[in-house]
């Protein structure tokens, strides 16, 4: 008899037909209940697209909003290495350079001069081609200066399209990370890059060359204005050749940018304005 009593007490609550009342609520309870939350999470939604307006008016599409004042780029080398940063080859098995070679012709088309002839402007060099919005009005869009591949002389794989690899004097590329509106130098001195062996590896480093002289990135690479201002921008290139490193081991070499106004490797990012890697050329006898 409990038993019964317990059940028509259930059936009694999930729907009650004295009070018209299902799982304790009449129907207009439950409507009142399920408008108060269509009600609520409209306004919610209201709430979070009237913040994301305000958010965006404040945004200006061309440049971020927030970014370091002392912006120290980046650096990075092609071909890239794997997450190791090595570059580690036999000269004698081809297979295990010519991935280096064809990631640099892969890297190195977009500057083909017939490329860069189309897309950009020829220069003066040595000073910042500056192209800056008068107030509110947009000097958009920008222009940007060629770079051509043949600046790279013997790395550009014009006269010899294994970038050296195949005789043991191989060719790094270098570039600097994009930074919106860095001006690198100071009194019309470009920045340059250098390259040397890490302390123990100093007498197997070899004699260096760099493409363009001196290792410099022109100011006229500068100022950068952002991917949408200026669409056909290229990254000036530095390359490096290695003509007489020592063969069958390792060796730990780190390039840096030098400018005067760019701080190396501050204590917030020690790899700032510098790249280490490790070269490695195996020659069987
Ligand atoms: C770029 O130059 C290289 C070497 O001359 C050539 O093989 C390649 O086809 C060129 N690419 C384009 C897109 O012009
Ligand atoms: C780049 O190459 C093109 C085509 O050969 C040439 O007309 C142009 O003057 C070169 N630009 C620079 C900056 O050397
Ligand atoms: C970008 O390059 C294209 C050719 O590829 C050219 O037609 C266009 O005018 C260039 N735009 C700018 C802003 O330099
Ligand atoms: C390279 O640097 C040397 C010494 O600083 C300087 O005399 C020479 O003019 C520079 N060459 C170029 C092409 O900038
Ligand atoms: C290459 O380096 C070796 C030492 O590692 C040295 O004995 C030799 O003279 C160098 N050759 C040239 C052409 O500099």
């Amino acid at each position: 008899m409990a038993k019964d009593g317990e059940k028509s007490e259930w059936r009694e609550f999930i729907w009650n037909p004295r009070t018209r009342e299902f799982l304790g609520r009449t129907a207009s309870s439950w409507g009142l209940i399920f408008l108060f939350y269509v009600v609520f999470y409209i306004f919610l939604a209201g709430l979070f697209a009237l913040t994301m307006y305000v958010m965006l008016q404040t945004l200006d599409e061309d440049k971020p909003t927030w970014q370091d004042r002392l912006a120290t780029p980046g650096m990075v080398i092609r071909p890239k290495a794997d997450e190791t940063f090595e570059i580690v080859y036999t000269v004698q098995k081809t297979e295990s350079w010519d991935m280096y070679a064809q990631a640099l012709d892969n890297f190195l088309e977009p500057y083909n001069d017939t490329m860069q002839l189309q897309k950009n402007d020829e220069c003066t060099p040595d000073q910042y081609f500056l192209q800056e919005d008068s107030g509110d009005v947009r000097n958009n869009p920008k222009r940007s200066c060629q770079f051509n591949r043949s600046v790279l002389e013997d790395c550009s794989g014009f006269n010899d399209r294994y970038y050296g690899y195949q005789e043991g004097k191989p060719c790094i590329i270098i570039k600097l990370n994009r930074v919106i509106g860095l001006l690198p130098g100071n009194n019309g001195q470009a920045p340059y890059v250098t390259c040397g062996a890490k302390r123990e590896d100093s007498d197997k480093i070899g004699e260096l060359v760099y493409f363009p002289p001196n290792g410099t990135f022109n100011l006229m690479y500068y100022p950068y204005y952002g991917k949408k201002a200026q669409v056909n921008y290229s990254q000036p290139l530095v390359a490096v050749k290695f003509l007489n490193i020592t063969a069958n081991e390792d060796v730990n070499i780190e390039c840096k940018i030098n400018a005067n106004n760019i701080p190396i490797g501050s204590d917030r990012d020690k790899f700032a304005g510098r790249v280490s890697f490790k070269l490695r050329i195996n020659i069987n006898n």
